[in-house]
């Protein structure tokens, strides 16, 4: 800004008393975050009219002056949800654009409504309150990505396909097994959530600037009418920790990182050379050039996600460390990464929860897939040591060399002769081919948490139950 603007510019009317100018444009642009904390409009609002009741119910304030705050807030909700509401750059933030609205709006009682508090206590709790939401929200999404799951392991609790270790073909496993794995995964999110919500529910609210204040305020009644399951404890943690952000953070991240493994499984799984699964119309997006494409995309963006999330995670985690108690401006930068992780997942977590809904699996090309690449060679060798006695080391050495012989001959392990496997070991009888088919393998796996369709199932009715 030119010196010329910046001496006619007005010294801001909140906390400008001491000024005898306003602030450079540069300064204004850097300081204000009117343009993204809009966001907490409905937060603010809410933790404005319980502030007002408690100053009133204390004595603190007027109940005339009480009701005229708490109406007028009421009114400039209705101007900020209509989209008649003038945000303002100069005013910084979200909270002196309602208090300043208000003002206009209601006259002078607007003045009392910052007695005993601060904007430093007002966008912890505010903050605080917006991430509960989100962490609320997240908690819905994954119980429908759950649900999501479930349905598809109980279509499928005994479908073989092959269960990959280094996405190489290691044993059979079961479709129901492959997507109970994930529904584990997103249950423990869900949990983590859980656990983040209950710590964050207390209220900032009333810490004040940083030591607490002078007046007899009541913060276990504004911490109940936000609800909070309590007020925060100590004044100068109240204002100054994002912790709670970080928590949320950190997991979403996780959950991101799950999302992006199962995304990533839908994109091999879909690919012309494994065709397991069949993205529905939905979920895929065609080729401008290729006509026969059908791009899994919306698996591929979610599978992404996790560079943004976890980039929000680092950059607030870099924000708050070695920051000196109390509040410090650099807090600021908490909201716009936590906005934009929070969007990301959610958004995530809906378009998983429905390609999952809508996938269609195609059982024989799993089952197909299941029994090449010698998957059943484990069983194979399990059976020497059962039947035959050998040490599993032997096994295992006597196993690989009819795996030699079966690649040697182009075929599979069941279509090898009984001779040819007695010309190997002659302890071996007929009763081998028993444990070679997929079926049988997966059948064979009933230790706890195993993939044996009864296992399968008695998974599916816990989580059914737990879910009900
Ligand atoms: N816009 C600020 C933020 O987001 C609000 C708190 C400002 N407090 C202060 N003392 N300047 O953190």
């Amino acid at each position: 800004m030119t010196e010329q603007a910046k001496d006619t510019k007005a010294s801001n009317a909140m906390w400008g008393g001491r000024f005898a100018s306003g602030p450079d444009a540069i300064m204004e642009a850097i300081n204000a975050s009117i343009s993204f904390d809009k966001r907490l409009y409905a937060q603010d609002i809410r933790g404005s009219r319980a502030h007002a009741a408690m100053l009133a119910a204390q004595g603190i304030i007027s109940n005339k002056d009480a009701e005229a705050i708490r109406e007028g807030l009421l009114t400039v909700l209705s101007e900020i949800e209509g989209g008649n509401f003038p945000f303002s750059t100069a005013l910084e933030d979200i909270h002196m654009n309602v208090e300043a609205r208000l003002k206009e709006v209601i006259g002078e009682p607007a003045g009392r409504l910052h007695t005993a508090r601060s904007r430093n206590d007002q966008v912890a709790t505010d903050f605080r309150l917006w991430v509960r939401d989100q962490a609320d929200a997240a908690i819905a999404s994954l119980d429908a990505l759950i649900r999501a799951c479930l349905a598809q392991a109980e279509a499928g609790a005994d479908w073989v396909m092959p269960g990959f270790t280094h996405l190489q073909t290691a044993q059979p496993v079961t479709w129901g097994h492959h997507m109970m794995a994930y529904v584990e995964m997103f249950a423990r999110d869900k949990s983590r959530f859980e656990d983040a919500r209950k710590r964050m529910n207390e209220s900032p609210l009333g810490a004040a600037a940083l030591a607490g204040t002078g007046f007899p305020t009541d913060r276990f009644m504004t911490a109940e009418a936000l609800g909070f399951d309590r007020p925060m404890a100590n004044s100068l943690d109240a204002v100054s920790d994002r912790d709670f952000a970080l928590e949320f953070l950190s997991s979403a991240s996780i959950c991101a990182v799950h999302l992006s493994r199962l995304a990533e499984e839908l994109v091999i799984w879909s690919s012309a050379q494994f065709r397991f699964v069949a993205m529905s119309d939905k979920w895929s997006t065609g080729s401008s050039i290729m006509p026969q494409k059908r791009n899994p995309d919306a698996a591929e963006l979610i599978r992404a996600k996790i560079g943004r999330i976890l980039g929000a995670t680092v950059a607030l985690f870099t924000v708050m460390k070695g920051l000196p108690l109390a509040y410090s401006k650099d807090m600021q930068e908490d909201k716009e990464q936590v906005f934009d992780a929070a969007d990301n997942l959610l958004l995530a977590l809906a378009a998983m929860a429905g390609m999952i809904s809508d996938l269609t699996v195609n059982r024989d090309k799993l089952e197909a897939a299941a029994a090449s690449g010698f998957s059943t060679a484990t069983d194979l060798a399990d059976w020497l040591v059962r039947e035959a006695g050998l040490p599993f080391r032997d096994a295992h050495h006597v196993t690989g060399t009819l795996v030699a012989m079966a690649e040697a001959k182009g075929c599979d392990l069941p279509d090898l002769t009984l001779e040819e496997m007695q010309s190997v070991n002659g302890a071996i009888n007929s009763s081998i081919f028993d444990v070679l088919g997929v079926h049988n393998s997966v059948a064979s796996r009933q230790s706890y948490g195993g993939t044996a369709p009864d296992q399968v199932r008695a998974q599916i009715a816990r989580w059914k139950e737990r879910l009900a």
